[in-house]
């Protein structure tokens, strides 16, 4: 199969949570122990050092300022160990779609934001859950709580690559977001990086995970894609990039959503059953 066929055989087989790519180790072992170095290693031999201990670590002042930024009920895909879900879960309330939970679901006086990270990292969940987040162990294309009603999506620390097929995935995250709701994505500094490619987690032994399809997006690269989006904002914050979106068109698939919230709190307390934790970043 030549390389383009098999990044599209892989892209169309993408999707599960146990499908063998960021859910197995040396990614697993790497979150479990909050240590790097850990990379995303192409087939030339180029490495992208993924941030494992900034991941692990609390949000810091470019976190906060996407946190600032977060309306309703917020959606991180790909949440790696949780350092955004944990800090929204401790938050006060502001949307009118927020409502008032526990870390473990369970009634509380205080008002919380809702907050639902999603990963196909096993670690990952459970490393969210024991920093006190809300999480289940699922792809983004598999179906999730509440499509369709969310009010802010994240795809933060490169997780605009999740798939290696951008439009796919702005797709997807125009079902999963309440109409008119927020897409925040960290882009790469380079504005025109456009970059589809097969990868693997690799650490510095050179153990190495299963090959899967990534994507790298340069802020003006992603515009491109997103033509069915709206830019709202852009901005940079120690040394990152992001950038704000609001989807143009109305749902086009019928959603197959129940209210978030009861529903995305009942599914992250069947998530907190099982869990832990780990992410990725730029070199
Ligand atoms: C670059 S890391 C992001 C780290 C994370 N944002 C953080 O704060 O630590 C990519 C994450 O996306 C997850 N991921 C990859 N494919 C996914 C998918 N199809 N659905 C959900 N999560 C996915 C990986 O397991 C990994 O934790």
């Amino acid at each position: 199969m030549s390389g383009t066929a098999e990044l599209t055989a892989r892209i169309g087989r993408q999707a599960g949570p146990d499908d063998g790519t960021w859910s197995t180790d040396p990614y697993a072992h790497a979150l479990r122990t909050g240590q790097g170095p850990l990379y995303l290693r192409r087939a030339d031999g180029w490495l992208l050092l993924l941030e494992i201990e900034r991941w692990c670590a609390a949000p810091d002042a470019a976190d906060l300022e996407v946190l600032r930024r977060c309306e309703g009920p917020v959606l991180d895909v790909g949440c790696g160990p949780g350092r955004l879900v944990a800090a929204l879960s401790r938050a006060p309330s502001r949307g009118a779609g927020n409502c008032a939970t526990s870390h473990n679901g369970a009634a509380d006086d205080r008002r919380h934001a809702v907050a639902l990270g999603i990963d196909v990292s096993e670690a990952a969940i459970t490393r969210t859950i024991t920093r006190g987040g809300t999480a289940l162990h699922r792809s983004v294309f598999e179906p999730l709580p509440a499509e369709g009603h969310w009010g802010t999506v994240l795809l933060i620390d490169g997780n605009i690559g999740i798939g290696g097929d951008p439009q796919a995935l702005l797709d997807r995250i125009a079902q999963l977001l309440a109409p008119g709701g927020l897409l925040i994505a960290e882009t790469v500094p380079d504005p025109d990086v456009d970059e589809q490619a097969l990868v693997h987690v690799t650490d510095a032994r050179g153990a190495a995970g299963h090959p899967f399809p990534w994507a790298r997006l340069g802020t003006s690269a992603l515009l491109r894609h997103a033509n069915r989006w709206r830019a709202v904002d852009q901005w940079t914050a120690g040394g990152r990039c992001f950038v704000a979106l609001r989807s143009r068109s109305s749902r086009s698939r019928k959603s197959t959503a129940e209210p978030p919230k009861s529903t995305a709190v009942t599914s992250s307390q069947r998530a907190a059953k099982r869990s832990a934790d780990r992410p990725v970043a730029d070199a």
